[in-house]
């Protein structure tokens, strides 16, 4: 049997994957770091036909965090070229997929072109109902909840929430996320084992799972791997294992 036909039918509904080690990768071929971000498209490429072939709804990618702002300018100048280049390559893919995609993080602080093109795809895709997937750019978890905790506060002094009523809704809806649900599945790769400023709050009930496979060697197999091994896990959220059966 194929991983695929061990499949159960308990899906992640949103799976999340820190794509990391294509510097490593390229670094290992005696290539430049760039030649290892565009060949991460692959891995992009098979992470959301995998997604999309056992039917998982929400699928979200970390491609650009907020600290990598401070990379070599070099580095940060091609990735945002790679970034426009492949959002216009992939447009009649995502249109023929029926694939929506979405993006999240400080959108204003891309370069125009980059912003441009891709609010662009956002817009041209925003009927497409197969899966939902999210770019996050310039994202960084931190970010986003100072932006949450800005945003309420001028609600709560011009009288429009009161502070007693915040609770986790009110939080999760100022959010970026707001129209994503919780992750379920947290998929890192590159062999490390940290979070990296990546959805510190939607995260707070998924299920972690660390591979060493490099991003641009990632395949759909890996994917259904991590969804296996998913699959193996008892989510309790805080209760007993005899409350759940
Ligand atoms: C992930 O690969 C892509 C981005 C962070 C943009 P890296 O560029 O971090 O690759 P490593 O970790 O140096 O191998
Ligand atoms: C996290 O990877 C960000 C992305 C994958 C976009 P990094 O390579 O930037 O993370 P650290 O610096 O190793 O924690
Ligand atoms: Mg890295």
């Amino acid at each position: 049997m194929t991983q695929k036909e061990q499949l159960n039918s308990n899906i992640p509904h949103h799976i999340a994957i820190i794509m990391d080690g294509n510097g490593r990768w390229a670094k290992k071929k005696g290539l430049l770091r760039a030649i290892g971000h565009e060949n991460g498209a692959k891995g992009v490429q098979e992470a959301v036909e995998a997604c999309t072939e056992i039917g998982v709804k929400y699928l979200t990618l970390y491609a650009f965090s907020t600290e990598n702002w401070n990379r070599p300018k070099r580095e940060v100048d091609a990735l945002m070229k790679l970034l426009v280049n492949s959002l216009k390559k992939e447009v009649a893919s995502l249109q023929k997929n029926n694939i929506k995609l979405n993006a999240i993080g400080n959108l204003d602080a891309l370069p125009e072109k980059v912003k441009n093109e891709l609010l662009y795809v956002i817009d041209q895709t925003k009927d497409n109902t197969q899966i939902t997937v999210t770019l996050a750019l310039s994202y960084g978890s931190r970010e986003e909840l100072i932006k949450t905790v800005k945003d309420i506060s001028i609600k709560v002094k011009n009288n429009l929430i009161s502070p007693h009523l915040i609770n986790e809704t009110v939080i999760s809806e100022h959010l970026y996320t707001k129209n994503l649900p919780d992750v379920d599945l947290l998929i890192r790769t590159s062999g490390e084992q940290r979070i990296s400023n990546f959805l510190l709050w939607q995260i707070a009930y998924a299920e972690l799972y660390f591979t060493k496979i490099l991003w641009p060697d990632f395949r759909k197999t890996d994917l259904f791997e991590a969804v296996l091994n998913y699959q193996q896990r008892e989510r309790r959220f805080g209760k007993t294992s005899e409350q759940l059966s």
